[in-house]
């Protein structure tokens, strides 16, 4: 891996990043050996079982399964995307106030096991949801709405698909940027403004796709159905009052354990944009936003460490006289601002507002929409980030990216 001192140029082949999809896995399996068919049996199906409240006893009577017949990368992505899933279904089948305190064993050994070989904590993760949860429908088509599906579901429907699929279309869209961070950190090393500039431009360009690439959100998304029926299959076990011990997962630790839910925090794109740019979160935020990268595939959570470790970018604008580098530098912080303020005006469309009517509604009507939001779990309403009030913390790292602007050149 680089590092400070490397003398090789700095590249992402080390990192399990792709030209084409970046973060995202490459072509993720659909099946898993036909001996894993009992697990994909169940997986398939969970909406469908959560409905009828018959998910946990079709897991209960699932076999023990060992995991050591999962080899290739793909085959344990796809086995932590279905145990994940599933571990979601389990837990809150029943909504917020009949929770379960222990994870059987066949479902928690296996799940500890594919977990460890990966890196990943045993729960739900943007890894999984969104990067490893896609297929083409035809394999030669677009990679866009129409032609995309998920592997595995949750309740919740069309939204669903919609709130997994978007957020896969905002990682294609920041694939450019991602290809040009190296471009940066060697023009940096080498002491070419051009180069620099001309990458920093292209930087801005992909965020602001990623930005164009999450309105899409208000087209597939309903903030009703997010916010009363799906959010909470998100949520961890970890500072949730619901879940106050958190989870025992039987045959693996006799403590339970507590992990947060799953999250776009947990996307490496905008980790490595703030090293990059010389980002730095303090406080509560600051320490949840570190704790998400033990969420990522270790390889992605390893470059962003290195790109921290590189030449500050920002000082090497500081001290250039250069224009065209001063105001790439300028424009592409304000691009990530931009973002940062319209994911706040998502947040406040999808559980801000349905969190207000909610409330006011609550024992009104019994329509079914004033059902779904009214019953939406109440102790998620405000939380996600470990106690801090979601907001204050948003709206902080937002303007953590704003304070590292620079006086603008003429
Ligand atoms: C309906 C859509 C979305 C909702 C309701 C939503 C909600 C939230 C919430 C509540 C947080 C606070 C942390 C937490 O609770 O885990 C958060 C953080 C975050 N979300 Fe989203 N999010 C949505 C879509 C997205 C998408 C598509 C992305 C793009 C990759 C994204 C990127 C982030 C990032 C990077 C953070 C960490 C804070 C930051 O770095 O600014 N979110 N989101």
């Amino acid at each position: 891996m680089a590092s400070a001192d490397s003398k090789a140029p700095f590249s992402l082949d080390s990192y399990y990043v792709s030209e084409e999809l970046g973060f995202i896995l490459p072509e993720p399996l659909v099946e898993l050996p036909p001996y894993y068919q009992p697990w994909m049996d169940v997986a398939l199906r969970i909406p469908e079982l959560v409905h009828s409240h018959k998910l946990r006893s079709h897991i209960n009577k699932m076999p023990l399964l060992s995991s050591e017949f999962l080899q290739k990368h793909r085959e344990l992505r796809l086995a932590h995307l279905a145990l994940s899933m599933m571990t979601m279904g389990y837990v809150w089948q029943e909504g917020e106030n009949n929770t379960v305190e222990m994870l059987p064993c066949n479902l928690s050994v296996p799940f500890w096991e594919v977990s460890q070989r990966l890196g990943f904590p045993p729960i739900l993760t943007h890894a999984d949801g969104v990067l490893a949860n896609w297929k083409k429908k035809d394999p030669k088509g677009p990679f866009d709405m129409e032609n995309l599906e998920l592997l595995v579901s949750l309740p919740g429907g069309e939204s669903v698909r919609g709130f997994f699929l978007v957020t896969l279309l905002v990682e294609l869209a920041a694939v450019p940027a991602l290809r040009s961070i190296p471009t940066v950190i060697n023009g940096v090393r080498c002491g070419d403004t051009e180069i620099v500039a001309r990458a920093l431009e292209d930087i801005s360009q992909s965020i602001q796709d990623m930005t164009d690439a999450l309105k899409l959100m208000q087209v597939y998304v309903d903030p009703a159905v997010f916010y009363g029926k799906m959010r909470i299959y998100l949520s961890g076990w970890k500072d949730n009052p619901c879940m106050p011990n958190g989870l025992m997962y039987e045959g693996v630790q006799t403590e339970p354990m507590e992990y947060s839910g799953g999250s776009a925090a947990q996307s490496s794109l905008l980790h490595c944009f703030d090293e990059l740019l010389g980002v730095s979160h303090e406080g509560n935020g600051g320490s949840f936003l570190t704790r998400m990268r033990d969420y990522m595939p270790p390889a992605h959570k390893q470059l962003i460490q290195d790109i921290s470790l590189q030449p500050s970018l920002r000082s090497f604008v500081q001290q250039q006289t250069c224009d065209r580098l001063n105001q790439a530098f300028h424009h592409c912080v304000t691009k990530l601002v931009a973002m940062r303020s319209y994911h706040i005006n998502v947040v406040s469309r999808f559980i801000t507002v349905p969190a207000a009517r909610a409330r006011q509604l609550c024992n009104q009507s019994q329509s079914s929409e004033v059902e779904m939001v009214s019953r939406a779990p109440t102790a998620l309403e405000e939380r996600g980030t470990g106690g801090s009030d979601i907001m204050t913390f948003l709206k902080s790292v937002r303007d953590e990216t704003k304070d590292i602007l620079l006086p603008e050149t003429s």
